[in-house]
């Protein structure tokens, strides 16, 4: 599989810190303290499940995961803390094919920032919908990419962002899927569907957060690079000139960040 930030391990560790700036935002509107036993889909390096075992001590976790470099990475991560021993399972498995089986019963089942690298997200939620046990949620975190604004505005940035929109798309991802959640998972047979858009609108009233969503962004945009770079979507000179913008955006007192992601739950019918 190819993958728009690549498998390198600077690009593991980035999704390590990436989970320490946005989990506050994924988790604010996720309630799992009624469950014991949920799957992640595509858990990566483990980011989320280090979020999701610290605040629900009482929870265990599975993960399935596609690549095995992630997957040893996850472990390695998971194994650190003491008190997540006997608490999570992880699964080397392609999430829209596996039938996984558990030892213990599942309750449901979440997933970050992983359909807009798929590309049949349909089918990977059809599967998913196979195995839940009725009536069982689901609960998706998703991109809007199209949504990222800046004030001022920077045609460089613009145009440096739309070069790693269009390669993730070539890849057969869509950094759009966010936006028709509902659509996915009403095809895949799920009911009870809400979609919810969260915003991050940080101007000067917000300025500590806007500083450190600038930065978190930067990184993100540097951490497609590389591989857009190499498939020739992109070009040092365009990268060079949306860094620089980026770096003014973050000196400007008056800068506005704008981004859209979006959240949706569903469950399995009875
Ligand atoms: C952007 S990473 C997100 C990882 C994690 N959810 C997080 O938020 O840190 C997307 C992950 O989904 C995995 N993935 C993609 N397609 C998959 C599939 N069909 N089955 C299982 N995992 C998959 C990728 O290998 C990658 O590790």
């Amino acid at each position: 599989m190819t993958y728009i930030h690549g498998f390198s391990e600077e690009e593991q560790n980035r999704l390590l810190r990436q989970n320490e700036v946005l989990a506050p935002y994924i988790y604010k509107h996720q309630d799992f303290s009624l469950f014991h036993h949920l799957v992640e889909i595509g858990c990566g390096v483990g980011a989320q499940m280090i979020t999701v075992l610290h605040q629900y001590p009482h929870l265990h976790l599975t993960g399935i995961e596609l690549s095995s470099k992630q997957l040893q990475r996850a472990k390695t991560h998971l194994d650190h803390f003491p008190s997540f021993t006997g608490r999570f399972t992880l699964i080397e498995e392609d999430a829209t094919r596996i039938k996984p089986r558990f030892t213990t019963p599942v309750d449901g089942a979440f997933m970050v920032w992983v359909l807009e690298h798929v590309p049949s997200p349909g089918a990977l939620l059809a599967n998913t919908c196979s195995w839940l046990p009725e009536g069982a949620p689901i609960w998706i975190t998703e991109v809007y990419h199209p949504s990222f604004q800046v004030w001022p505005a920077s045609t460089a940035i613009q145009e440096y962002w739309e070069d790693t929109l269009r390669y993730q798309r070539a890849l057969g991802g869509d950094p759009s899927v966010g936006l028709y959640l509902a659509n996915l998972l009403a095809d895949a047979g799920f009911e009870d569907i809400q979609t919810t858009p969260h915003l991050f609108f940080l101007d000067q009233t917000r300025s500590e957060e806007r500083a450190i969503m600038l930065a978190y962004w930067l990184n993100l945009m540097r951490s497609a690079l590389h591989e857009t770079l190499q498939a020739g979507y992109t070009t040092m000179d365009r990268w060079q000139n949306a860094e620089a913008d980026m770096r003014d955006l973050i000196r400007n007192p008056e800068a506005v960040f704008y981004y859209s992601f979006i959240q949706a739950t569903a469950r399995r019918p009875v």
